[in-house]
């Protein structure tokens, strides 16, 4: 199988330099799952300054990254025919698990990280779509990359020793993960929920889509978002729950004869 190939254009490539030391990721660069080929925008500045970036047309304060050292670079790269060019941006649509999932099918994907107040807009040409890591400013695109590589690499086969811890993870469906817990069964007076050491898988798996449910709930309440009730995960779920009458029925404020309010 060949590797999967990012190709980073950077101002900062020793960023980079953690993703060595990042467990799944440094596994995948071990077993040549992966490479990370970093493109030193610097190299491709213009003078004897190696100059990537200018003062913005029709003034404003900071610097802005200049067109030609970007495209050089893009030009540089060797483009496969499974290939996708991504700009890092606030501006860009806020990366989603479906979006890492969509790009693993992939073999390459180009990532260009911007620095001080962005780059010269006619960069976004270069790019099939725009990414933000979220509705927040950093100050640069390369926490942005690594946070992508990192969420695309552990999609790959390969590269999970349990991939099918990958099945119920938060964000593969519309459902958070359902609480874990590991030794010991009572740390500082909080005791592991009994039910998990019952042994009953039925009720286990019950239970864990309960809390599933509650914790998407909770948050989406804290996002000011009602979850969607017609959607056919949560209404099996539901008619399960209501099916096998587990106990938590009040807190989930489920309400048996109006079928479903979360309210
Ligand atoms: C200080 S930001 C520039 C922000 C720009 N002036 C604006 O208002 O849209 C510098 C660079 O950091 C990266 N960046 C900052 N926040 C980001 C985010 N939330 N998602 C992705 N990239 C981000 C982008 O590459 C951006 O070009």
């Amino acid at each position: 199988m060949s590797s999967f190939n990012f190709d980073v254009i950077t101002l900062f490539p020793k960023a980079f330099e953690l993703i060595n030391n990042l467990g799944v990721l440094t596994r995948a660069l071990d077993k040549n799952l992966i490479n990370v080929n970093l493109h030193d925008l610097r190299q491709y500045g213009e003078g004897s300054y190696r100059q990537v970036d200018d003062k913005p047309y029709g003034g404003g304060a900071g610097m802005v990254l200049k067109p030609e050292p970007i495209y050089k670079a893009y030009e540089s790269i060797k483009k496969s025919p499974k290939s996708k060019t991504l700009l890092m941006t606030p501006q860009g649509k806020v990366l989603m698990q479906e979006d890492l999932a969509r790009w693993s099918s992939l073999n390459q994907i180009i990532i260009i990280c911007g620095q001080y107040e962005g780059f010269d807009e006619r960069v976004r040409y270069l790019a099939d779509e725009e990414v933000s890591l979220g509705d927040y400013v950093l100050s640069g695109g390369e926490i942005p990359a690594m946070a992508l590589i990192n969420g695309v690499t552990r999609l790959l086969p390969g590269t999970l020793g349990a991939p099918e811890s990958l099945l119920e993870e938060s964000h593969q469906d519309v459902l958070l993960e359902y609480p874990q817990y590991t030794r010991p069964e009572v740390y500082k007076n909080m005791k592991v929920p009994e039910i998990l050491l019952s042994g009953n898988h039925k009720d286990i798996k019950n239970w864990r889509q309960v809390q599933s449910l509650k914790k998407t709930l909770k948050r989406n309440n804290l996002l000011n978002k009602s979850i969607d009730k017609e959607n056919k995960l949560i209404k099996k779920i539901i008619s399960d729950y209501l099916k096998n009458g587990m106990p938590n029925i009040d807190e989930l404020k489920l309400d048996k004869d109006k079928n479903f309010g979360c309210d």
